[in-house]
């Protein structure tokens, strides 16, 4: 049974499960090469198109041998329609029955693929979902037995929790607060001129991302900057709280108008005590929210077990936090954003149609993987050197460029469907070069110097280097570095997002990491996306190509080719 699972939403998403199974996933802005890019579900055109096509090539159907297209979306507009030109294509002719999934329960299916355990909490943390008002008219209902519940009518699901055992996922507890404020802040492509913030955790750091950076969508830069700054500065405003009744408390209206420096210049506030502060406080609120809310969902459904999803996952600081201060065994996987709703919707019908869940090992590797004929034809009219190696000596050649200093493009393979490159869409340097944080700053990825950079490490030596016992093979962990051997990789803090690496999850890549090894006896790399500052991770041979032409980096690695400028 094939099911096509569609996310309306930032970060608009296509993905393809097979029997329970996920075969394929992309996001939007990989194909339409606009960050973040999003399509409202009840005007899906030509960009919607795109993804469909991209999904049913990759797995060799058609439309007509879909069973349904599952879509979610925590936008207004739930009912979906393709809005296409010609109403006669064959896409309105061929197609099988939508049906609406509840948001939340599309992040909750998607992180529960993956989960070994057969009882568990499932925790959603986003900026918002589903409207209270829509939920009943959506075609798959939730399993509900007396949850506690903070809503309002006219609010959006944000922070939902599930138990899970038996097979059965019922909700135990839901927040879903209205509208914070009107904020006098930048327009963002999520929220039209006219809308509000919601008083949801997600919210409040797209506010924080907003005022300290211009930029809602850059909540990952608060994160950086957060080492920075003093938590203390700030305590007393008691931003996030949880009272014994497990009534969350956010106080984003107070925040918004308390503070009253917003930087809507977008200006580098790299050094900037108050914004440093400022993001320091949100962070160490987080950190102790996130455990308050655990240590009472506890008491609704005792276990140390927990399956984390919804974009506040994220945060990798407050993941790591919440699970020592716990000691929990926290399940996350690789697109907790609204990517993995497409996913997560489709597993969700998936289930509604069979009673059958399928668990899968976690992967981000969903996208394409582009033939030989592909790479050749891309770099066709390039004018610098292509040259073809051998496996082997693609791996010395390569492994010897990076301990030399320089920096490589790296296209492999499937590329990742989430926000992290693991491997295949990387660009990889020497994390033992204290310059290479600055030089990269400077030649590629035009960031702020507040901004860290994450290493990825063979499994079986994880530990040596870092403060790490368990395998984080999708990044959503910040441990402590160990040592100061590798200066590329260590934030202010000491802190790192790793990345583990085994053979059977990317074979390549490992080998890569052992080469490197072999050659400085270190097997650790430093590994950020392959993209140039404001532009989505490449996709294609021909997004990687032209990337690499504009840019400074030393050499493209793509499939067997070495590319360099002449
Ligand atoms: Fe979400």
């Amino acid at each position: 049974m094939w099911i096509l699972g569609i996310a309306g939403s930032h970060n608009s998403a296509a993905a393809l499960t097979k029997d329970g199974r996920v075969v394929v996933a992309v996001q939007a802005e990989r194909l339409l090469r606009r960050k973040r890019h999003g399509f409202p579900l009840n005007r899906m055109g030509a960009d919607a198109g795109q993804l469909i096509n991209y999904c049913l090539r990759h797995a060799g159907i058609d439309l007509p041998d879909l069973t349904a297209i599952a879509t979610n979306t925590p936008w207004g507009s739930i009912q979906p329609q393709f809005a296409l030109q010609d109403p006669s294509s064959a896409i309105h002719n061929s197609l099988p029955p939508f049906v609406t999934v509840p948001h939340h329960l599309a992040h909750a299916e998607y992180v529960l693929h993956y989960s070994s355990s057969p009882r568990s909490l499932v925790l959603i943390c986003d900026g918002s979902g589903t409207y209270e008002k829509h939920r009943k008219s959506l075609d798959i209902q939730e399993d509900v037995e007396n949850p506690i519940k903070f809503i309002r009518d006219s609010g959006k699901e944000s922070i939902s929790a599930y138990a899970f055992d038996d097979e059965r996922l019922r909700l135990v507890y839901r927040v879903a607060y209205g509208e914070a404020f009107s904020p006098d802040l930048p327009d963002t492509t999520e929220y039209p001129p006219n809308s509000r913030w919601l008083a949801s955790l997600g919210q409040l750091w797209r506010w924080a991302a907003s005022y300290c950076h211009g930029d809602s969508n850059e909540a990952g830069k608060v994160m950086g900057l957060a080492p920075f700054g003093d938590p203390e500065v700030h305590s007393d405003l008691d931003t996030l709280s949880i009272g014994a009744d497990g009534k969350a408390s956010i106080k984003l209206r107070e925040i918004c108008t308390y503070f009253k420096k917003p930087n809507s210049a977008r200006a580098d506030v790299t050094g900037c005590k108050h914004y440093e502060d400022i993001a320091a406080h949100i962070q160490h609120e987080t950190n102790k929210f996130l455990v308050k809310l655990v240590q009472f969902l506890q008491t609704l459904y005792p276990t140390d077990c927990v399956c984390y999803g919804g974009g506040v996952a994220l945060n990798g600081i407050a993941n790591e936090y919440l699970k020592n201060q716990l000691s929990l065994n926290l399940q996350m996987n690789g697109s907790c954003e609204d990517n993995g709703t497409a996913i997560g919707a489709a597993l969700a019908a998936h289930h509604a149609l069979t009673g059958e869940r399928v668990r899968e090992t976690v992967t981000d590797y969903y996208g394409c993987n582009y033939s030989g004929e592909d790479i050749e034809k891309s770099l066709q009219g390039y004018s610098g050197t292509a040259v073809k190696l051998s496996r082997p000596d693609l791996l010395k050649h390569t492994s010897q460029q990076l301990s030399s200093g320089k920096v490589v493009g790296w296209f492999q393979g499937r590329s990742e469907f989430g926000p992290r490159a693991l491997g295949n869409r990387s660009i990889l340097a020497d994390p033992r070069n204290s310059q290479m944080q600055d030089i990269l700053n400077r030649t590629i990825k035009f960031r702020e110097a507040f901004r860290p950079y994450a290493p990825a490490v063979t499994e079986e030596r994880a530990n040596d280097f870092f403060v790490l016992n368990e395998p984080s093979p999708v990044m959503l962990g910040v441990v402590p570095v160990r040592g100061d051997c590798l200066p590329a990789i260590r934030h202010i803090d000491g802190t790192a997002r790793v990345q583990t690496v085994n053979r059977t999850q990317n074979k390549l890549f490992y080998d890569l990491l052992k080469a490197f090894e072999t050659e400085t006896g270190t097997p650790v790399l430093l590994n950020t996306s392959f993209n140039r500052a404001g532009e989505p991770i490449v996709e294609s041979p021909t997004d990687a190509v032209r990337t690499f032409s504009a840019s400074k980096l030393d050499c493209l690695v793509m499939d067997n080719f070495v590319v360099t400028r002449d």
